[in-house]
């Protein structure tokens, strides 16, 4: 019998790092979407949508190997044709994907595109981080120039402080080309050698597959030892340090606050040049002070980079381009934190109570004249009692209920009565809706 009852219990549990967008957050998800959306169509991103499902091995050839990615994090699936297909863990390879098979070089470049939706990881689910996780992400694909590593990151913050989840402060580093990434790999590899026994396991493992990746492990004694790291910085040659000034230059002048993190290096190996995360400032800056720190343990709420070799992984053509994503789950939890409510025009203003079968019917009438105007009006059918309909007016917090009984009906009027003075008039039905919306103007 307990048994029973457990396994009912776990029937009705979403899978572990998955989960449900309720009514009450939905509003902030579109709200996220929307600001973002807004933002992205007036710098002339277009929309775009590429299936949640690709082939396993479009991920193999671009994410790398070895990254965390491909390793553990993939769901992939065995079609009964015999393909293996996997859940898109991410949105760029995609999106190129996409601009390779319908030859988009073709278009007037750049090509610049936006998207939204689902996106899934087998990672370990913790606050901010989950197996089915929602991105907007934007990609300029064939644009070498660093503007638009600026547009990117621009839009990406512009949108967040607009949706009131500021300050935020931009985490950003070079990864160099192939040929200066070469060289500082092999210094990498070089310092590390010496003190490999001191690293965490996975990093001694990291140390021979992907070193680049030891830099970003979170370990006490593997962080500690990377404080005497050598920093890709330096590394940089000369067309790659002219690229970065550059895109630091358009951050001053645009006002973007940022900070350079000479070991940020991200986990996905498509990265050449620019690379970087977008995080919540936590710190309040003193004055005189720079800004230079994030707190360790604070999740980024998007991130990003130039992604120059993608192209040729995929196919023989060479397309340099740049991109990045918000997490818009976090983003929310963020918003949800200060208090920043989905005010839409979908927020009811008023309550409609309906006392009576015949109020019931006229309702649906009045209900869709207030639809026409694009105000929210709420209401609960099923509720007989003034009662029971004021106490959900109270809950929703509308600053008014309308009352429309048996006699109303035959009068064809309304009762507008104020939430907060309890002063009540009857108005005509046929003015009500006017009446309301000077009063909530
Ligand atoms: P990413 O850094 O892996 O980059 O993801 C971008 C953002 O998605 C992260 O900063 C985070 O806010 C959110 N995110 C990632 N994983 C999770 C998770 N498990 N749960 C909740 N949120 C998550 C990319 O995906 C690149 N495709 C971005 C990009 C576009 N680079 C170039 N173009």
């Amino acid at each position: 019998m307990a048994s029973k009852t457990k396994k009912q219990a776990i029937l009705i549990q979403s899978p572990k790092g998955m989960h449900d967008i309720l009514p009450e957050d939905y509003e902030l998800y579109q709200k996220v979407y929307e600001k973002a959306e807004e933002i992205s169509e007036y710098y002339g991103f277009s929309p775009i949508q590429t299936p949640h499902l690709e082939r396993t091995e479009l991920f193999g050839a671009s994410l790398g190997e070895t990254s965390d990615i491909i390793e553990k994090q993939m769901y992939t699936l065995r079609t009964t044709g015999g393909n293996h297909l996997a859940l898109r863990p991410e949105g760029t390879v995609g999106v190129m994907r996409a601009y390779l098979e319908h030859g988009m070089h073709t278009l007037p470049q750049p090509v610049m595109l936006r998207y939204k939706g689902s996106f899934f990881r087998h990672e370990r689910p913790q606050k901010g981080r989950y197996r089915e996780f929602q991105q907007f992400g934007l990609e300029i694909i064939n644009e070498e120039k660093a503007s638009a590593e600026a547009i990117v990151i621009k839009i990406l913050t512009l949108t967040l402080e607009e949706l009131g989840a500021g300050p935020i402060i931009v985490r950003i580093n070079s990864l160099g080309d192939k040929d200066c990434k070469a060289g500082y790999r092999k210094d990498l590899l070089s310092y590390y050698r010496k003190k490999i026994n001191g690293l965490c396991k996975s990093c001694q493992k990291r140390y021979k597959t992907n070193p680049l990746r030891l830099l970003d492990c979170k370990e006490e004694g593997c962080a500690e030892i990377k404080k005497e790291a050598p920093q890709m910085i330096n590394y940089l040659c000369n067309p790659c340090k002219q690229h970065f000034k550059e895109v630091l230059e358009f951050l001053d002048s645009s006002g973007i606050p940022y900070f350079l993190d000479t070991y940020l290096v991200r986990g996905l190996d498509y990265y050449s040049r620019t690379v970087f995360e977008i995080f919540k400032d936590s710190k309040k800056k003193q004055e005189g002070e720079a800004e230079n720190e994030v707190e360790e343990t604070q999740i980024a709420l998007g991130g990003g980079g130039r992604y120059d070799y993608l192209a040729k992984m995929l196919s023989r053509k060479d397309f340099p381009a740049i991109g990045g994503g918000l997490g818009v789950d976090r983003v929310v939890q963020l918003l949800k934190e200060k208090d920043a409510k989905a005010k839409t025009n979908k927020t009811p203003k008023v309550f409609f109570v309906q006392l009576g079968s015949a109020a019931k019917h006229k309702s649906l009438d009045i209900m869709e004249k207030f639809r026409k105007t694009h105000l929210s009006v709420a209401q609960s059918m099923g509720k007989d009692s003034l009662k029971g309909q004021m106490k959900i007016a109270d809950k929703l917090n509308v600053p008014y209920a309308l009352i429309m009984g048996q006699k109303e009906v035959m009068e064809e009027s309304i009762i507008i009565h104020d939430m907060n003075s309890r002063a009540q008039e009857t108005v005509s039905v046929d003015k009500v809706v006017e009446i309301i919306k000077q009063k909530i103007k």
